[in-house]
């Protein structure tokens, strides 16, 4: 057994930690004599730490000697080449300064009755959703930096963001974004208001717990309902887990009874909670994201704004390498109109493939 400084890329689950890893601000990521897990690496990953030391037998020595002089083990994805560019590097380190001030912002509300600092929180969204090339840009990298102990602040920042890129998609003016992008940083207010305990309870929730966890939204419309804020942030607050057909809450609401930015924000919402690692999965691909969005989600979300969704994520994979179920590569080619998620798929050895055909076959992974 010996230690060696192994690159990121080739760190894997069960390696022993030797030294302690600490990222640019001398913060402490991963203590030593600690067993690696993938949420640790991804942590590092997080904060663009290259390599680490760790105990390697002389079993591991040879596959990562032979793995450095030879072929890579496997091929890098497409976001663990994002993770290396310099725009990933610049947006990770101004969402990393984002979170205390939201932190700090937000739970000034629970203290007194002033009105928030909105302009300091939306300046801060505002510069990151600027610095993006393009909106799909903005989720591939909200996609590969997902790692934050406190879910209730980074998601607030992610919905807010999604929100800003889906206006954009759905041609609304400068100010319909900037509410959009508002109501995104409140809508999950009330959650400050739950335990802790029972908000990141990793187990299943007992009914009570859940009927708990469900008035952050009336909680929420109550701290913001006297603040100095527009009304749709109140409503979106309030109203951002009902469902068109009837089956939200607190309310039950249905169709156009529900406000239209909590219907847009909801759409956001979904879709960030369910592109996030949990404790028990990683992020979920795209395209199955949009596959589950198809099976029910039109009669959940309001059509004329999930379609424009699912369109413009979608379409932004054409060209891509993706990985099929079967274990098979190829490239998007063509978006299927009538079924968004089952892309044509030209294979490595040029047959081409229309996934809404082949129901047996999916995309499980963008190379
Ligand atoms: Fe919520």
């Amino acid at each position: 057994m010996e230690v060696k400084r192994i690159n990121i890329n080739d760190l894997t689950p069960g390696m022993l930690v030797a030294d302690n890893v600490y990222n640019s601000a001398n913060q402490l990521i991963v203590p030593r004599d600690v067993v690696l897990t993938d949420k640790a690496i991804t942590r590092m990953r997080f904060h663009s730490i290259s390599s680490a030391r760790v105990y390697i037998s002389d079993e591991e020595t040879t596959k990562t000697t032979s793995s450095r002089q030879g072929k890579p083990a496997r091929e890098v994805s497409f976001f663990e080449k994002l993770r290396g560019t310099e725009e990933f590097i610049a947006f990770n380190n101004d969402f990393e300064k984002s979170l205390p001030v939201f932190e700090q912002k937000l739970s000034a509300m629970l203290k007194g009755t002033s009105d928030p600092d909105n302009d300091t929180l939306m300046n801060v969204v505002d510069d990151m959703f600027h610095s993006c090339r393009t909106g799909i840009q903005l989720f591939n990298l909200l996609h590969c930096m997902r790692n934050f102990d406190d879910v209730t602040f980074s998601h607030s920042i992610n919905v807010s963001l999604i929100c800003g890129v889906l206006a954009t998609w759905l041609n609304r003016s400068k100010s319909e974004t900037e509410l959009l992008m508002q109501c995104g940083i409140y809508h999950d207010v009330g959650k400050l208001l739950i335990p802790k305990n029972i908000l990141n309870k990793p187990g299943k929730l007992t009914p009570e717990e859940y009927a708990l966890i469900k008035t952050h939204t009336t909680q929420g419309y109550n701290l913001l309902k006297d603040r100095k804020l527009p009304r749709e942030v109140k409503l979106a607050a309030m109203m951002h887990h009902e469902r068109c057909d009837g089956s939200g809450y607190p309310m039950g609401l249905k169709g156009n009874q529900i406000e239209e930015v909590a219907k847009i924000l909801a759409i956001a919402d979904v879709y960030e909670a369910m592109t996030s690692p949990r404790v028990y999965r990683k992020a979920i691909c795209p395209f199955e994201v949009i596959r589950l969005f198809e099976i029910d989600g039109l009669s959940l979300f309001d059509p004329v704004y999930l379609l424009p969704f699912m369109e413009n994520i979608t379409q932004s994979y054409v060209g891509n390498q993706i990985k099929l179920n079967d274990g098979s590569i190829g490239q998007v080619i063509f978006i299927n109109k009538l079924s968004y998620s089952r892309p044509v798929i030209k294979l490595e050895n040029d047959e081409y493939v229309d996934l809404s055909k082949e129901t047996g076959r999916n995309i499980v992974e963008i190379l």
